[in-house]
């Protein structure tokens, strides 16, 4: 059979990558796909360096500096983006679609804010687009969702799903570091960008879990209903704290079916420490989820880098090798349900989340703080489960109470501290951390 040929946009760390696995694997690979799959045209940038090293690496490839010819190239079978970004990139992407070639991205935010426009080409044109590697880098967790647990009904997913948060955070717990010195030595490894608004601040893990939840729960893609919490206000004493009643601080991505609808939520999580989950550390990625029929399972792996990540773009290829004369009836479906088969389920507010929360007040230490806190909270039907208060340093007559909650609805919970907050004992605002239990 001919060989399948890609056109590959961009030669960063993760385009790099691609060449250099498929190189090395390509006799596996063939073996696996049933054809070659070759790199025909490679398009760099000459101002950031990646044209020339393209041109020194992809010696059989043709190498240029304009995506466009690689998009619209005749020859060409697969268009693999690896720019980022949702503006070229879209463009590229949509071209690429109308000329009829199938797609491979990494592209997460291009997808969490344009993949119903990108999948409707797709489908209209009959090709794929396919993305494995835009959730957790190189655990195949796309795949796990879409074919593996096919048979189930996705109960909930709750996700480390962006790595240098988790680096951050697993830093400021095990050093004692606060958040921006745990940052700057996220920065200075090279896992964090000058500007980490993306990663610290949970936009990165709420693209992915748009995604995710699309998949597992046959929805369109909403970003704009995630509600999104980041790390950069947490404090080493919050994650000493926790450590303290048996808990670990994760940035999770939280998707959850209730009754009224589906969660979707990225924030700081409390979560026991003695699930497997809450020892993921470091930049690696982990995703747990419940189906009604298989229970609980766990994918755990590399979520960004440069091989982790070309494995899952290589996977996609392989795929579209395997079914690049199949009709596009016989192929699976992009969002794992038929295009048809979509529904909207509304997404529910934070305020009507339910969940545990961890508590943080400064207080008076003096009697009857404590029997007026509780009192509040049992006005608003929140019942306690741990409690934790430290002594007074010498000489201050504040201190630092916890109290970890049950269950709870947020909007009563808000209200509660609200309340809290407006006693004269308790001195400036409370801090408020979600918990799950998890599976
Ligand atoms: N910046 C991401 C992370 C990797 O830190 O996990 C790419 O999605």
């Amino acid at each position: 059979m001919k060989p399948l040929k890609v056109g590959l946009l961009g030669f960063g760390t993760v385009g790099g990558g691609v060449w250099r696995v498929l190189q090395r694997n390509q006799s596996e690979i063939s073996r696996r796909a049933g054809r070659e799959i070759v790199i025909t045209q490679v398009a760099a940038r000459a101002a950031d360096g990646s044209l020339e090293r393209a041109k020194a690496e992809c010696v059989n490839a043709t190498v240029v500096d304009d995506a466009q010819k690689a998009v619209r190239d005749p020859s060409i079978d697969v268009v693999c983006e690896l720019i980022g970004g949702t503006t070229i990139a879209r463009t590229f992407i949509l071209d690429a679609i109308a000329h009829g070639k199938h797609v491979v991205t990494a592209n997460k935010a291009l997808l969490a804010h344009h993949g119903t426009e990108i999948f409707a080409a797709a489908h209209d044109k009959g090709v794929v687009v396919a993305f494995e590697a835009a959730v957790a880098g190189g655990i195949p967790i796309i795949k796990a969702l879409r074919e593996g647990l096919s048979a189930n009904r996705i109960e909930g997913i709750a996700g480390i799903i962006n790595g240098t948060s988790n680096f951050i955070l697993s830093t400021m717990r095990e050093t004692g570091a606060s958040f921006a010195e745990a940052l700057k030595e996220a920065q200075r490894l090279g896992y964090a960008e000058a500007d980490p608004t993306f990663d610290v601040e949970g936009i990165d893990a709420a693209h992915k879990l748009t995604i995710m939840a699309s998949i597992a729960f046959g929805i369109p893609m909403q970003f704009d209903k995630v509600y999104t919490e980041g790390i950069a206000r947490l404090t080493r004493e919050d994650i000493r704290y926790a450590e303290e009643l048996g808990y670990r601080i994760k940035l999770l991505g939280i998707m959850r079916r209730v009754k009224e609808g589906i969660e979707l939520r990225v924030h700081p999580t409390l979560i026991p420490e003695r699930r497997l989950i809450a020892n993921v550390e470091g930049v690696m990625n982990a995703v747990l989820v419940k189906g009604d029929a298989v229970g609980p399972t766990l994918y755990y792996g590399a979520g960004a880098g440069s091989e982790p990540t070309a494995s899952a773009v290589i996977a996609d290829f392989i795929d579209m090798a395997r079914m690049h004369t199949a009709d596009p009836e016989h192929r699976v479906p992009h969002l794992a349900f038929q295009p048809d088969q979509l529904s909207v389920i509304p997404i529910l507010p934070i305020s009507e989340v339910t969940s545990g929360y961890y508590l943080r007040l400064r207080v008076l230490d003096r009697s009857g703080v404590l029997a007026d806190i509780t009192r509040i909270l049992a006005d608003h039907s929140i019942s306690i489960e741990a409690f934790l208060q430290k002594e007074a340093t010498q000489g201050e007559d504040e201190v630092d109470i916890i109290i970890l909650t049950h269950n709870a609805i947020e909007k009563n919970v808000r209200a509660a501290l609200s309340k809290i907050e407006a006693l004269s004992s308790v001195k400036g605002e409370g801090i408020l951390i979600r918990m799950e239990g998890l599976y």
